[in-house]
């Protein structure tokens, strides 16, 4: 499917004689200039100047070994791009800029005259230059200057009167101030990324000419599609038919009267229904109607693996009252309801088992299910680098992953459209958020509207991707910044309390509800969610906070613990509805350090001060739990080191991530298991399944194996010394089959441990639900000893009425790895060329953490990897190359290696 840019769509139609006049600043010449230091050089649109001082090798790779602090000269200066407009048309009566976003702080000139000053990264800005133009001397001459934002920042933090907090709550990571802007705040750094505060128009532009009479240009475009009734929040009845809300923002004189006609188009674009909106509202700047669509004349979208990803084109046309069409747009849409259910339990779903408390997970169409996946960072410390394509080898990953949500994460920057477009095509459910997180914010009424602003304008241009399945206000602030604010000044917190509810109770929320009807709003993630809500009043809704009654479960989980003794302990896990975030660091591969890194005499720095403390954490969990790795050559000592972390990483992921599956049938009913984090944006040791090279560390193979549908889990008491088994299931209907559970020595022998042996015993799991196929008690001898535990069941998918097979096995040992007999299990692989199949198989032993490492030079993705296997068994693995500069020599130089190796010295 192409992508169609929104202000292509905008403009793409219109049926006047003489249509607007677009011109997109990106196929102008651009320079890059900073009289100070003596650059002028040619320069991309839309870019930071970070990118064209690379591109015209002013300065090496960003990225690279320690340029983030090399290169802070860059953000302590002022940039200014400049370009000619070649001569307008004489045609048009009025000439407008339209910027799509300008980062961030931005003077901006025609022809030496100011023209306005921006200071929001994430707003649309359009001027009307038409009287500054009439007043030009030639040649045109655009210039928009970017301020230094961490000294605008600065600057604003120090005015006289100027709110400030205490100093635990302002969340630091390299620059200060990041509270005061409206800029990307994780470009001031954050703990997986560097601070490059980049600077320049990020986001496309375009010159807008029109004529006063009935002629204007589309600007953004909402698309609100609920069941009629349908209100934020609340669980929209499905038996009501659809409403299509549609409403256009544009540039150009108010329209006299106009009416709203529509077509809605399927894939094959054949006219489904077409037609007039009705209750036309027409404001200056924007016109809004809507109507009713009887529920079966659409196909219903559902996230991956739940049914079909169904897309229809929506075009609206603007007439005037001559019945001309003076614009037109066209939107891809979905038809779906998706809720945050967060009301309370009812009685009658206490009698079934449900703890009391309130609710907290998603519905799609009517249905609970349970959010696998994870979170989302920016995927590049510059934006413009970042294309489709990237985002559909990335979400490859997470459909590949069994990853059906992912939370995109606040602090960064909104999604693109194409971001939405592809996660609309692939069944990927975004979790959005405003751009705020980990500190407060200022509230005065200049900043309240900046936000505003940015808010309805962001709520506006993505609501009608089927894939946006919520708005949060932002990261870690009720659960972190709240608490932490009335521990540091229980005085001030009154003050601190209601300035965040006027943030993102009494400002955002509007911005959401106002606009749309169907998706759902809360203040922050991690939340305990709201008792009250009403639409009339501010602030809206009343939080629950810690207003908590004990036996009750109310909202999400964020849980990080850094003491590796207790990684594996079940009762160290939150209990709740929903898991938005969870994780531990581990190191990228030694391949992708040798890329982004490791110069020759390896890296000159002093500063250790964080990188000290996390590195202390790996490799204290790594040798605590897995054999520590003493090889003689350095190189290898330090690629096992790296890979172990991995395999910490994603043992530990792995356990929580079956602790909150199993949730979803005990009485929290957890419904979601959002981990931190999918991807990086550079290279370094970070919380990522996904490194900066796109090589998958072992937690998103073992991720991918626990989100299958029906999963079998060990859960150990290691002082009682009780082993239980569990099999969970996400399916909508339940399902039936055996279970097995058998013990084997390191060398692979089979030991009888009776009632602690499963075979072939019958299983059946309800909907969404879990379990228990054994308890037992394990003696000593079993620690020398390792189980294999296998499931095999058939049910049906979500919205399929074929009976479809689930497998799935998994191991379980009492002893930690480290202190485990391991044997060698005497792996043996061979590639096949004609079937592009690498075959493993351990012949002497059991092998633990089994993994086959590609090359540098080739970034490659198996179907399974860190992966268990019994003596004597084989597995076949198909691959997919990401990325190949070995011209297909990669294929001989795959080895293999098991936690074996790690006890070897060479
Ligand atoms: C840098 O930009 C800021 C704000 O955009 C402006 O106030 C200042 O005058 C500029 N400095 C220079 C040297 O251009
Ligand atoms: C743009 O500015 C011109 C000149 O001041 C004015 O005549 C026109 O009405 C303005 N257009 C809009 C849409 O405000
Ligand atoms: C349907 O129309 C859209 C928008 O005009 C276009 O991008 C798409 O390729 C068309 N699809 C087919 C199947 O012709
Ligand atoms: C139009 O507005 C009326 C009055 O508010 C309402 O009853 C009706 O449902 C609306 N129709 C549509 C299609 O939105
Ligand atoms: C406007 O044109 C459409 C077809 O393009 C037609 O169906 C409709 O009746 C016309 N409306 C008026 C008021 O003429
Ligand atoms: C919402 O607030 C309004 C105004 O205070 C009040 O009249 C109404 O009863 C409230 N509704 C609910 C459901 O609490
Ligand atoms: C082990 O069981 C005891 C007794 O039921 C319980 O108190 C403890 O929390 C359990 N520990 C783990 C790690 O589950
Ligand atoms: C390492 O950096 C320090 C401080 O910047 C510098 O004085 C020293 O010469 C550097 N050493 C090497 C080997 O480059």
């Amino acid at each position: 499917m192409a992508f169609l840019a929104p202000f292509l769509l905008g403009s793409s139609v219109t049926s006047n004689a003489s249509s607007p006049g677009i011109f997109d600043l990106s196929a102008s010449q651009w320079t890059l200039s900073n009289p100070a230091l003596d650059i002028n050089i040619p320069a991309s649109f839309p870019s930071y100047a970070h990118l064209d001082l690379y591109a015209n090798q002013v300065i090496g790779n960003p990225e690279y070994g320690l340029n983030d602090f090399n290169l802070r000269w860059i953000w302590k200066q002022n940039w200014t791009y400049t370009t000619t407009l070649a001569s307008l048309s004489t045609r048009y009566d009025q000439t407008f800029l339209l910027f799509q976003g300008l980062d961030t702080f931005t003077t901006i000139e025609l022809c030496g005259q100011h023209v306005s000053y921006t200071n929001n990264q994430f707003r649309q800005y359009y001027f009307n230059v038409t009287d500054v133009l009439a007043h030009c001397q030639r040649p045109l001459t655009l210039s928009l200057n970017f301020g230094s934002a961490p000294q605008i920042a600065e600057n604003i933090a120090n005015q006289p009167g100027q709110t400030d907090w205490p100093t635990a709550v302002k969340g630091l990571f390299e620059i200060p101030h990041r509270e005061f802007m409206r800029k990307e705040q994780n470009d001031f750094g954050w703990d997986w990324g560097p601070a490059f505060a980049p600077a320049g128009p990020w986001q496309p532009g375009f010159v807008v000419q029109l004529n006063r009479e009935q002629q204007v240009h589309p600007r953004n475009v909402l698309v609100d599609i609920y069941r009629q009734g349908q209100r934020n929040n609340l669980i929209p009845d499905q038996g009501q038919p659809w409403v299509l809300n549609a409403s256009i923002d544009y540039i150009g004189e108010h329209i006299n009267d106009p009416s709203l006609h529509f077509v809605l188009r399927d894939a094959m674009n054949q006219t489904v229904v077409d037609g007039a909106l009705v209750n036309i509202t027409s404001v200056p700047g924007t016109i809004t109607g809507s109507n009713t669509l009887p529920s079966d004349s659409v196909d219903l979208w559902w996230p991956v693996g739940m049914g079909p990803q169904t897309l229809y084109w929506l075009t609206v046309g603007v007439r005037d009252t001559k019945n001309n069409t003076i614009a037109s747009v066209t939107r891809r849409v979905g038809f779906r309801t998706i809720v945050l259910n967060g009301l309370p339990v009812l009685d009658g779903e206490i009698a079934t088992g449900v703890a009391p408390g309130n609710h907290w997970h998603f519905e799609i169409n009517g249905h609970a299910f349970f959010a696998k996946g994870s979170n989302f960072i920016p995927p590049d410390v510059f934006w413009p680098r970042v294309t489709p394509q990237r985002i559909r080898s990335l979400f490859d990953a997470v459909v590949a992953g069994n990853q059906n949500m992912l939370r995109v994460w606040s602090s960064g920057a909104y999604s693109p459209d194409f971001m939405f477009e592809v996660a609309d095509e692939m069944g990927i459910l975004l979790w959005s958020e405003f751009e705020f997180g980990d500190t407060l914010y200022p509230v005065d009424e200049d900043f309240l509207e900046n936000v505003y602003e940015e808010a309805v304008y962001q709520v506006r241009r993505v609501n009608h991707h089927p894939s946006l399945a919520y708005w949060a206000g932002g990261n870690e602030l009720e659960n972190l910044e709240l608490p932490t604010a009335k521990k540091a000044a229980p005085g001030d917190y009154p003050r601190i309390l209601a300035e965040y509810e006027k943030l993102f109770l009494s400002t955002l929320f509007p911005a959401v509800f106002e606009n749309s009807r169907s998706i759902s709003y809360a203040p922050s993630s991690t939340s305990n969610g709201f008792i009250t809500l009403n639409f009339t009043d501010a602030p809206y809704m009343q939080q629950r906070y810690n207003n908590l009654e004990p036996g009750h479960i109310y909202g999400e989980t964020d849980y990080y613990h850094y003491d590796s003794s207790v990684a594996f302990n079940n009762s160290a896990y939150p209990v709740g509805r929903f898991s938005n975030e969870f994780g531990y660091h581990s190191m990228p591969s030694l391949q992708t350090w040798q890329e982004y890194a490791l110069p020759p005499g390896g890296l000159n720095t002093t500063n250790y001060r964080n990188t000290s403390k996390g590195m202390a954490e790996m490799t204290a969990a790594a040798q605590r739990w897995y054999p520590r790795p003493e090889k003689s050559n350095s190189m290898a000592n330090f690629s096992a080191w790296c890979w172990t972390t991995q395999v910490f990483q994603a043992d530990y992921y792995g356990a929580q991530i079956q602790f909150y599956r199993r949730g979803s049938g005990l009485p929290q009913r957890t419904l979601g298991s959002l981990y931190w984090q999918l991807e990086d944006q550079w290279a370094a040791p970070t919380w990522a399944g996904i490194d900066r090279a796109g090589r998958w560390k072992i937690l998103h193979y073992r991720a991918k194996d626990l989100y299958s549908n029906v999963i079998i889990s060990p859960f150990w008491n290691a002082t009682t010394r009780e082993l239980d088994l569990w099999v969970t299931s996400d399916l909508w209907s339940e399902v039936r089959g055996t279970v097995n559970a058998k013990w084997y020595t390191w060398d692979g022998e089979e030991v009888d441990l009776g009632g602690s042996n499963l075979r072939g015993q019958e299983v059946t799991v309800g909907p969404l639900n879990t379990t228990k196929v054994l308890s037992t008690m394990l003696n000593a001898n079993a620690s020398d000893l390792v189980m294999k535990a296998e499931v095999e069941v058939t049910g049906k998918m979500p919205n399929s009425d074929d009976t479809a097979l689930f497998q799935h096995t998994n191991w379980f040992h009492t002893a930690p790895l480290s202190q485990a007999k391991l044997v060698d299990p005497g792996l043996q692989l061979t590639h096949s060329d004609t079937s592009r199949v690498f075959t493993i198989a351990a012949t002497s032993g059991i092998s633990a953490w089994t993994w086959l490492d590609t090359p540098a030079g080739a970034v490659v993705v198996f179907d399974d990897n860190g992966f268990w296997l019994g003596k004597g068994e084989t597995k076949k693995l198909i691959y997919r190359v990401i990325q190949d500069d070995t011209d297909g020599e990669w294929v001989k130089n795959v080895t293999i290696q098991s936690l074996w190796n790690s006890t070897l010295a060479d």
